[in-house]
């Protein structure tokens, strides 16, 4: 199938499907422990995920819930529905078992909720929610999020550029990337009284991946408040680059002059790179990236450079040599 640029799916076609939608419905001792972790390699299963045999494929037979069945992305391939996206999460503050962390993070509070933005800017900001949503128009973006784990859906968000916010806060010259850090309150978050991995999640991207227009930052789902398992109230989607990238519950974002080190990088860095760009070329050390399981299909399909976005983003990186700067 023909590919359509992402900017010429149509918002208002969007959100009416939507709204009908709507309507219906320590590093080396560290790393001993990733065999558990986000790359541990597991990949859906009928135990593990969603059932992809049970249930029909969206646009299959008729269902108890209305399926988004006009909703495709820039490649017609239909979204996964709300109940996927909420159902089956990585959020290790809460839980390393995928299924259960929107029952253990029901009760997460995210309101108030404020965020920083400050580093190396001349407009340092605090925004609580209200101030985000208002000051930055939200818009729909379907975006493809495939996990290193080798999983993947298609996910309708509302959320804005994280360019618009950054461009208020006026980065200064020497600010060459961003770091975002998820809230640390183990009292709320049982994985982070209970695990030994380092709080809080910590992630990062170069200041032109962050200024790229695809990279947003998200505040709902079908057109609804993110829910806590999903990193409410507001997280980054990076399409391009593996999920744990895009970092949920974000209370701190800071321009900064050297490369952060993300939480993934420090927990087993052989693994897991700054760089996190998706490419079925080059493997994980313990698993191949060549394809994906893509949440309530049968069969893997093939993994695409940059998660499909080739054309959007694969100027950051000419002359990078993507299997060093993995
Ligand atoms: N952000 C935080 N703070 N903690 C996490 O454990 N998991 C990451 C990413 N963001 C994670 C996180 C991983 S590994 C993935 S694949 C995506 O969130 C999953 O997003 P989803 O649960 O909304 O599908």
């Amino acid at each position: 199938m023909k590919k359509i640029h992402p900017s010429e799916i149509t918002p208002e076609h969007v959100y009416l499907s939507r709204r009908d939608f709507m309507k219906g419905a320590g590093a080396m001792a560290l790393s001993s422990l990733v065999v558990a972790a986000c790359g541990s390699g597991e990949t859906p299963s009928p135990s593990t995920s969603p059932d992809a045999t049970a249930v029909p494929t969206i646009g299959g037979s008729p269902q108890a819930t209305p399926q988004p069945t006009s909703l495709v992305d820039e490649y017609g391939d239909p979204l996964n529905s709300y109940e996927d996206i909420t159902s089956f999460n990585n959020f290790y503050e809460f839980t390393t078992n995928k299924t259960a962390v929107a029952e253990l993070a029901k009760d997460f509070t995210t309101s108030p909720w404020m965020v920083e933005v400050g580093g190396l800017v001349n407009q340092p900001a605090t925004l609580d929610l209200d101030d985000i949503q208002k000051r930055f128009p939200q818009e729909d973006r379907i975006y493809r999020l495939r996990c290193v784990e080798g999983w993947s859906m298609v996910i309708p968000w509302v959320g804005f550029p994280l360019a618009s916010l950054l461009e208020e806060v006026e980065p200064l010259s020497d600010a060459k990337y961003v770091r975002f850090e998820t809230l640390y309150d183990p009292d709320q978050m049982a994985g982070q009284r209970n695990s030994p991995y380092p709080w809080p999640y910590v992630e990062g991207l170069r200041l032109d991946e962050a200024m790229n227009g695809l990279t947003i930052l998200a505040t709902g789902i079908y057109g609804k408040g993110l829910p806590p398992q999903s990193g409410a109230p507001v997280r980054l989607v990076v399409p391009w680059k593996y999920g744990f990238k895009s970092i949920k519950s974000i209370v701190k974002i800071d321009l900064v002059a050297e490369e952060p080190t993300s939480t993934w990088m420090e927990i087993s860095p052989n693994e897991y790179g700054f760089y996190a760009n998706v490419n079925p070329d080059v493997d994980h050390p313990r698993w191949s990236q060549a394809t994906e399981q893509r949440v309530r299909e049968s069969g893997r399909r093939p993994t695409l450079l940059f998660n499909g976005y080739e054309e959007e983003v694969g100027n950051l990186y000419e002359g990078l040599d993507l299997r060093e700067n993995y």
